[in-house]
């Protein structure tokens, strides 16, 4: 990942677009949890499991878009921040990919098929367990949740710290 040679100064179109997508998913797939816990009502849940499944495909496709296109150079800044930069990033992409299939192996192993907007089932391809059912709940809202919410904050208070105090226009890069 060596892009010192480079002249590029903004992300790839591809990249923004990945980037922006992903946190629009995330954000849908969180508000249709908030209103199944409001309103109780299943079909919140489904839309709940299938933008979240569509956030999973995004994210893989996301991943080989990473691979194989150049990053722009990194902006000037202190080696530890670099450091917690390169760090968060990989989290996130950890955190996005491991979240939705922890989402998906909870409902496959308590016996749910899960529909991706009435287009498609993916099946129950496992013998349901309802200990692992439980473990992959646990998962999914206590420990990878949390963090994608400590992430996301740390990034986007670090985005925030660009803008307003080194104004070094680094938004402008992803937008
Ligand atoms: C990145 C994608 C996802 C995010 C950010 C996400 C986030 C969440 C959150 C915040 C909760 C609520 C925790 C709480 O009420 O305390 C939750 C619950 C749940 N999620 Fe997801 N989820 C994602 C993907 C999925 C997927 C793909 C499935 C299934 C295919 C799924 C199935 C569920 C179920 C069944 C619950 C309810 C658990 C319960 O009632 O205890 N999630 N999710
Ligand atoms: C207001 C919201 C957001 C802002 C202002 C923002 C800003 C940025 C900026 C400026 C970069 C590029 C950093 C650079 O050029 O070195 C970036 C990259 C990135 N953002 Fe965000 N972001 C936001 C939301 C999110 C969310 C919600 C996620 C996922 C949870 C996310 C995940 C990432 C990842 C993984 C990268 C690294 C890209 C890579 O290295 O391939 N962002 N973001």
């Amino acid at each position: 990942m060596n892009n010192t040679h480079s002249n590029l100064t903004k992300w790839s179109a591809t990249s923004r677009l990945f980037h922006w997508i992903s946190a629009i998913l995330l954000l849908i797939t969180w508000i249709m949890m908030l209103l199944y816990n409001n309103l109780d009502s299943k079909v919140y849940i489904g839309l709940h499991k299938a933008f979240g499944v569509s956030l999973l495909f995004w994210m893989i496709a996301r991943v080989i878009n990473r691979v194989f296109t150049k990053a722009p150079p990194p902006v000037a800044m202190p080696k530890w921040q670099m450091l917690l930069s390169k760090l968060s990033h990989f989290a996130l992409y950890a955190l996005l990919i491991a979240m939705p299939i922890a989402g998906l192996l909870m409902s496959i192993y308590g016996g749910r098929p899960v529909d991706i907007f009435g287009l498609f089932q993916i099946p129950v391809f496992v013998t349901p367990d309802r200990g692992l059912a439980r473990l992959y709940n646990d998962w999914h809202t206590d420990i990878i949740w949390p963090m994608i919410i400590a992430f996301t904050l740390i990034h986007i208070g670090a985005a925030l710290y660009h803008q307003f105090v080194k104004k070094d226009n680094l938004i402008g890069r992803i937008k």
